[in-house]
């Protein structure tokens, strides 16, 4: 029994559909012994995904940065989700979330010869923000980002990154903002926007940073408002002088930042571009 999760429902694990409960691999596999892996998160609405070529793309992406071959293509894991989906039945909102490491190998720490990749696939019930996180906003704190060089990479070697959400949660706040040589890169989980005069900014996707799905999609959607958007790095004292702070994530969505660092971030209540953002969201949901 895993406590907080349904244990009878039916996971993917290497071409087997097993209960979560039962779902078992080697203590000798490398995501659990050296966090050598990948993983995805796709939320879905009304039980279709959202977004998925372009989580699928950057699992692809993933898996190549790391040299990890799974012999398998988009198609393939597009498949995957599919079947996934019509096996839990999931009809409300949910998340996908798919992981891939390098296998069950001796311990050491070059790749394997002739490792096969493990895969894994899941699907849980997504908690969609309510009304109380979209009105009240987010709150936040900063802290030096102290990861690896290769944030692009969706890696399930997350230490750094729990230990930032710890960070936040220690502070008795919702988030991190983490700064590398002065400029702003990401939250724990999630990218991180900054509004002035209107114009809407994000930290530039390199190396520093992973590029969230919402990254272009969020892109988009200011196009289409109207709404300026810049890509640049952001030194601290901008992000202390934003008039709206926002945060983005396949299970938060888009949400805005209304405390940061102790003090109200603009008039402290949710923005104008926030607001413009978050309505196209749930049109773009409302429209799956
Ligand atoms: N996290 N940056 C980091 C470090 C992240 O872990 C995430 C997502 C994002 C946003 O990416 P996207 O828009 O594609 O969700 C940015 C997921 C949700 C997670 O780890 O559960």
């Amino acid at each position: 029994m895993i406590p907080g999760v349904d244990n009878d429902s039916i996971v993917y694990l290497n071409g087997d559909y097993v209960r979560l409960g039962d779902a078992k691999i080697s203590v000798l596999d490398r995501g659990f012994i050296f966090g050598d892996g990948i993983y995805e998160v796709v939320p879905c609405y009304g039980g279709k995904p959202f977004l998925m070529q372009n989580h699928l793309a950057r699992l692809q992406r993933s898996l190549k940065a790391i040299r990890l071959e799974t012999g398998r293509g988009i198609a393939d894991w597009e498949a995957l989700v599919a079947d996934m989906l019509s096996r839990s039945g999931a009809r409300g909102d949910c998340s996908v979330y798919l992981q891939v490491t390098r296998g069950v190998a001796k311990r050491d720490h070059g790749f394997p010869a002739d490792s096969q990749a493990t895969v894994f696939c899941m699907v849980s019930p997504l908690k969609r923000p309510n009304a109380h996180k979209r009105g009240q906003g987010m709150t936040a704190v900063s802290m030096p980002d102290e990861r690896w060089l290769h944030c692009e990479i969706k890696s399930v070697s997350l230490l750094g990154n729990v230990l930032a959400k710890q960070y936040a949660a220690d502070a008795g706040v919702d988030e991190v903002l983490q700064f590398r040589d002065g400029n702003l890169s990401e939250g724990s989980s999630c990218n991180i926007w900054v509004v002035k005069n209107g114009v809407m900014r994000a930290p530039v996707r390199d190396n520093l940073i992973l590029e969230g799905i919402r990254y272009g999609f969020l892109e988009q959607l200011a196009a289409d408002a109207g709404i300026p958007f810049e890509s640049r790095p952001i030194p601290k004292a901008e992000v202390a002088e934003a008039d709206e702070l926002m945060l983005s994530s396949a299970t938060k969505e888009v949400l805005p930042i209304t405390q940061y660092d102790g003090r109200p971030v603009g008039s402290g209540t949710p923005g104008p571009v926030y607001a413009r953002l978050r309505a196209a969201y749930d049109q773009a949901i409302a429209a799956l």
